[in-house]
């Protein structure tokens, strides 16, 4: 737990899990995954910038949903809408009124805290002692345009959803979608968290990728469950282990404002099981909340019954940044290989910054033309990384430490027979295969 004020670019992540925590913090650094913001200025806090390996795996944690939610259906569309917006979206949509936590000073030590999160114990001096909690709206305020005035009040959205919302008319004119389909979108969300922690976990700026799907009301339940578990499965199928992942359905006194039921998919972090996804039943809440407020029709006509109804929502709303983070835990491994030790991240290859790294055995001229005929043969089909600084064990390693499933080695033999040496990250096992047969050994591999 960390109170309101911590130090820029403290993590301090808690740990229960052998420092795994803190191995991840320690490479996300070393290796260029993830940088404390503005570190030259001492950092900002609560926010980090994605390094070389870090865009690349956020991208393919992003990809890979859409891949999901919107390539292989054809009853989802995407969105991108934007991030500045009217005080009138957040009136209607309750965040104004209900997007609060309720905050506490400790009369003691004068930290501050989540009062729903501390049990009555400030965690930095032990007191019990605090200040009436004060509501605490999360959204960012700014203004739009050259006056500070109240005319000109915007906010940085807090969700992605309400860009669903507020365009559901123009896309069901635009696709001709009918019920039930859904819009999704990956993009930036804004919340002043009072409790930042525990590295990109929960962050003040992150990314979500939320869809929401609109259903015939009878039909909720129904899409409800099966939203359920088709996002459960798109974490196992990219390498969660099950054991480390479960569902959990809210309360009824922990529902948001505008759910009729939620479970969360969450995972085992290091300090025990937290949330990666939230899946509601929105109901009618936002399309209703919506017309109301804009006086627009928000509802969709069923020609073939003649029936008006304004569609339910299931919404499964996931967090990029954290997920991320829970690939490249799940993932991390130490174990030896020749004797020696090494860290490796077992990352579907799907996900992996890169898929491949060419590594040349030498720095000798000789085998510069073909290592350059292999990379313009596997770029553009693969991300690919080129390496060659230090021995070739040594090289393999520093793959090996950043998920990279296959490093391809061109040596002096090569010259004389146009073959290479394929290297598995996870058996290590190395083959020989000729140039002209590398994109498909690879192919197969990578084979889906
Ligand atoms: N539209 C519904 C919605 O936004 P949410 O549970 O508040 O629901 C959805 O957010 C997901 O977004 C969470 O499950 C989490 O993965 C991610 N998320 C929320 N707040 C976050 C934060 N401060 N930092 C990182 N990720 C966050």
């Amino acid at each position: 737990m960390t109170p309101t004020d911590s130090a820029a670019g403290s993590a301090a992540p808690a740990d229960g899990d052998d420092g795994l925590m803190e191995k991840i913090v320690s490479l996300c650094k070393r290796r260029g995954f993830i940088f404390q913001s503005a570190e030259i200025y001492g950092g900002f806090r609560s926010t980090y910038d994605y390094g070389p390996l870090g865009v690349n795996l956020l991208r393919n944690v992003k990809s890979q949903w859409w891949r999901s939610m919107v390539q292989l259906r054809t009853d989802v569309v995407g969105l991108d809408a934007a991030i500045l917006s009217p005080p009138a979206i957040w009136e209607a949509s309750g965040h104004l009124a209900n997007f609060t936590d309720p905050l506490v000073d400790c009369r003691s030590c004068h930290s501050r805290w989540r009062a729903d999160k501390i049990d009555g114990v400030c965690p930095n001096c032990g007191s019990t002692e605090f200040t009436e909690p004060r509501a605490f709206n999360l959204m960012f305020k700014t203004h739009a345009g050259p006056l500070e005035d109240e005319g000109a009040v915007a906010y940085l959205r807090p969700e992605t959803a309400q860009g669903m919302f507020i365009n559901f008319s123009n896309v069901l004119q635009t696709t001709r979608k009918k019920p039930p389909f859904g819009i999704a979108q990956v993009g930036k969300s804004f919340r002043n968290e009072i409790t930042p922690q525990n590295f990109v976990f929960r962050t003040r700026e992150f990314e979500q990728m939320e869809m929401e799907y609109f259903v015939p009301p009878a039909e909720a339940k129904q899409w409800h469950d099966y939203w359920l578990a088709e996002r459960f499965g798109w974490y196992l199928d990219l390498g969660i282990p099950e054991e480390r992942l479960r569902l959990r359905h809210h309360a009824a006194d922990e529902l948001s404002h505008y759910s009729a039921g939620t479970a969360d998919v969450e995972f085992l972090f290091p300090w025990g099981w937290d949330e990666l996804e939230g899946i509601a039943n929105r109901a009618d809440f936002d399309l209703l909340a919506h017309a109301r407020a804009s006086g627009e029709t928000l509802d969709y006509f069923d020609p073939t019954t003649n029936e008006r109804y304004v569609p339910h929502v299931i919404e499964p709303a996931a967090g990029a940044t954290r997920t991320m983070m829970a690939f490249l835990l799940a993932a991390y491994d130490e174990d030896e290989v020749a004797g020696e030790p090494r860290t490796v991240l077992h990352l579907d290859h799907r996900l992996a910054p890169y898929q491949v790294a060419v590594l040349p055995l030498s720095k000798k001229d000789t085998l510069e033309p073909l290592t350059q005929e292999v990379l313009t043969l596997l770029q553009p089909h693969y991300m690919c990384d080129f390496d060659v600084t230090q021995g070739i064990g040594k090289r393999y390693r520093r793959q090996d430490e950043v998920g990279t499933p296959w490093c391809v080695t061109v040596d002096f033999d090569s010259l004389e027979d146009r073959a290479v040496t394929v290297r598995d990250r996870d058996s290590t096992a190395q083959v020989r295969v000729p140039v002209e047969g590398l994109l498909d050994e690879l192919g197969s591999r990578a084979e889906v």
